[in-house]
């Protein structure tokens, strides 16, 4: 369910770590002098081949190893899309039911509800053709509008009606006491739970490299007639 936005780029580089090697032309390997005992004068050409094989196998093992760690746990700097941004205490959360904080360069929407904060992925879950659009936000109706092909989403995040195929999709925050992370925006059994707030002055982390999908549209809250 959990899902990466904006990654092609890594994932072609991942692919493409693949097709590192090759086989090339080999230099025959002899031992002589004193490092030629009487059991190993010279390497067969079987031999150096099986050698070269191992070795080329292990190293893009290694390789792909390491780009598919990079993949999963890409290292980005604090702040910048992809990265953690550090939103101060949850004293700074927008008040509970109130408009949606535009966070433009995380490229999400921090909300403040009942149940607990939630930071809205701001494109819609809808592609036109092979572009991505961006939500705004309509405070006389209290929802999100797609201006492309009119989806909207309340200030849940829940699909209202358009030609989206799910509810809007969310980051991870994630909230830091004592440099310790005590809870965590979660997918659980078909329902995405915020955090918990344990105190005013833990601190509030959006995680935009982790990004949780939306609920299918057909399960909207808002399509069985409550608001939740
Ligand atoms: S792109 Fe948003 S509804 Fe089509």
């Amino acid at each position: 369910m959990t899902a990466q936005p904006d990654l092609q780029h890594r994932r072609n580089w991942l692919e493409g770590s693949k097709s590192a090697t090759a086989g090339a032309a080999l230099p025959t390997l002899e031992l002589s002098g004193s490092l030629a005992g009487p059991e190993n004068k010279r390497l067969s050409r079987r031999e150096l081949l099986t050698y070269v094989w191992v070795g080329t196998l292990a190293a893009m093992t290694a390789g792909s190893g390491l780009a598919a760690y990079q993949f999963l746990y890409p290292r980005q700097p604090a702040n910048v899309f992809g990265g953690r941004f550090h939103l101060g205490t949850t004293a700074n959360l927008p008040p509970i039911g109130s408009e949606p904080q535009h966070h433009v360069d995380g490229r999400f929407w921090l909300v403040g509800l009942e149940e607990g904060p939630r930071a809205f992925f701001n494109l819609c879950t809808h592609t036109f053709g092979t572009r991505w659009i961006k939500l705004w936000w309509d405070s006389s109706n209290a929802r999100f509008d797609c201006p492309m092909c009119g989806s909207r989403f309340s200030l849940e995040g829940h699909y209202i009606t358009g030609p989206a195929p799910r509810s809007l999709d969310q980051f991870v925050i994630e909230i830091v006491t004592g440099r310790k992370v005590v809870a965590k925006t979660k997918y659980v059994e078909n329902a995405i739970l915020s955090p918990s707030i344990p105190a005013p002055d833990a601190e509030i982390v959006v995680d935009t490299g982790t990004m949780i999908e939306g609920l299918p549209s057909m399960s909207s809250p808002i399509l069985k007639g409550y608001r939740g």
